[in-house]
């Protein structure tokens, strides 16, 4: 996914503006952070997180196990739907990646329309086209079956569908007025987190920018994670979805607007993924495996839609708009830097997180565990054959792509310490190639 908080600063609704002075007289650290420029950013992020409070996102209904994408199939069906429009990729339904969903559909009398155009990164014409295919098949439904570009276009495609509206005037902070039509999905890797996210990425091809459209109604009602689709992931998309689930879980924990529960539930899904995706990257057929890591992405994806995503993000989705580096694995080559740079303002945090992974031992002192989660972190990666360099990185790019990701970053994710230029590109020339 792109920026799932882009928006959110830029375009605050009156109900976050009005928390901004409240906000401001809850700063910690005001010093600290007036000196570094980043108040502002600081009181935008408070407001968000008060205005989130009022309104927590909706939580999917789940269904899991093996069988899962039937049943999801099975209870569609119950709800009335006459006829459901499944938005998916191509290469999933030639895989018979849809067909226990397809049976169940059929077999309680529910027609299936496949909309098979979505692409990575789809684009306003995909929705479009999405959209008109709806509307000239007179459906009742809409399931996404796939990874984050199925599931997103879903998003926005129900949106606009709903809304009468084209996805640039729905792209921004909370414009999805309308309730949507019912919405449920299926994802088929265990990364993104999008089935629970209430963010849906755009891309506008005219610009060559992605865009994303925010809001609590665009969130799936009801979610299937079925380990039995997950069972043929290649090794590598398996590490890279897997990584990006571990970097929600570990962003969204050094969070400074966590709460109890997202911290709960991106140490649960940390400590998992940390576990589980070693076993998926050596032998992707262990059913239990895939369903210990859907869920754990699950979990991670609704932490960060509470507690955000940080600076980890923000420079991977430059890598991946410049380069198209893989988002996962630009995430992992990219955290262990990152966390070290948070090191000094979260050390508490990334203790308590070397904890739940196993790392280091309970004698040592905060600072020591927080550098056995570090170690951790490139010890996972070393496992899944991610390497320690950004391979497309070129040195004169540096101060574009760290301007970039700050731009992306600032006031809009909530970070444990406040980056410069500077420290940006620091960071960047640790992951050059050659120079490792
Ligand atoms: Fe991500």
């Amino acid at each position: 996914m792109f920026s799932h908080f882009q928006d959110l600063g830029r375009n605050l609704s009156s109900e976050a503006q009005s928390f901004l002075d409240d906000a401001k007289n809850h700063l910690d650290n005001v010093v600290d952070i007036a000196a570094s420029g980043h108040l502002v950013d600081q009181a935008r992020i408070r407001a968000l997180q008060a205005a989130a409070m009022i309104k927590s996102p909706p939580r999917p209904e789940t269904l899991t196990g093996s069988g899962a994408s039937a049943r999801l199939g099975e209870r569609v069906a119950d709800r009335g739907t006459t006829r459901a429009m499944i938005v998916t990729t191509a290469g999933l339904q030639k895989r018979g990646t849809l067909d226990a969903l397809l049976g169940a559909l059929s077999d309680r009398g529910v027609e299936a329309v496949v909309y098979d155009k979505v692409e990575p990164d789809p684009g306003y014409q995909i929705i479009l086209d999405g959209v008109q295919q709806y509307k000239d098949n007179n459906c009742d439904a809409v399931i996404a079956v796939g990874g984050g570009s199925a599931i997103d276009a879903a998003k926005a495609i129900v949106a606009c569908y709903s809304n009468d509206k084209t996805p640039s005037e729905l792209v921004g902070f909370m414009k999805v007025r309308k309730q949507v039509v019912p919405f449920s999905a299926v994802p088929t890797t265990a990364g993104t987190g999008s089935e629970v996210t209430v963010a849906s990425v755009v891309t506008d091809p005219e610009k060559n920018a992605k865009y994303s459209i925010v809001s609590l109604k665009i969130v799936p009602s009801l979610v299937a994670l079925d380990p039995d689709l997950t069972l043929t992931l290649p090794p590598a998309i398996t590490a890279a979805s897997g990584l990006d689930a571990l970097t929600h879980a570990v962003e969204s924990y050094v969070s400074p607007i966590k709460t109890e529960e997202s911290a709960d539930l991106s140490l649960r899904a940390a400590a998992t993924i940390a576990e589980n995706l070693p076993k998926a990257y050596e032998d992707g057929q262990d059913r239990k495996v895939r369903e210990e890591l859907a869920m754990a992405s699950f979990e991670a994806g609704l932490a960060f839609t509470r507690a955000g995503v940080g600076y980890v993000h923000a420079i991977a989705h430059q890598l991946g708009g410049m380069y198209h580096m893989v988002h996962g694995e630009a995430n992992a080559i990219l955290m262990p830097h990152v966390m070290d740079f948070y090191k000094p303002k979260a050390k508490a945090d990334l203790a308590s997180l070397a904890r739940a992974l196993g790392a280091g031992s309970e004698d040592e002192s905060e600072d020591q565990l927080a550098d056995a989660f570090i170690a951790k972190l490139l010890e996972l990666n070393a496992a899944l054959d991610i390497p320690k360099t950004a391979a497309p990185l070129r040195e004169e790019d540096i101060p574009e792509i760290a301007e970039r990701a700050l731009k992306e970053a600032d006031g809009n994710y909530p970070v444990p310490r406040y980056m410069e230029q500077a420290d940006c590109e620091a960071i960047l020339r640790k992951i050059l190639p050659d120079q490792t």
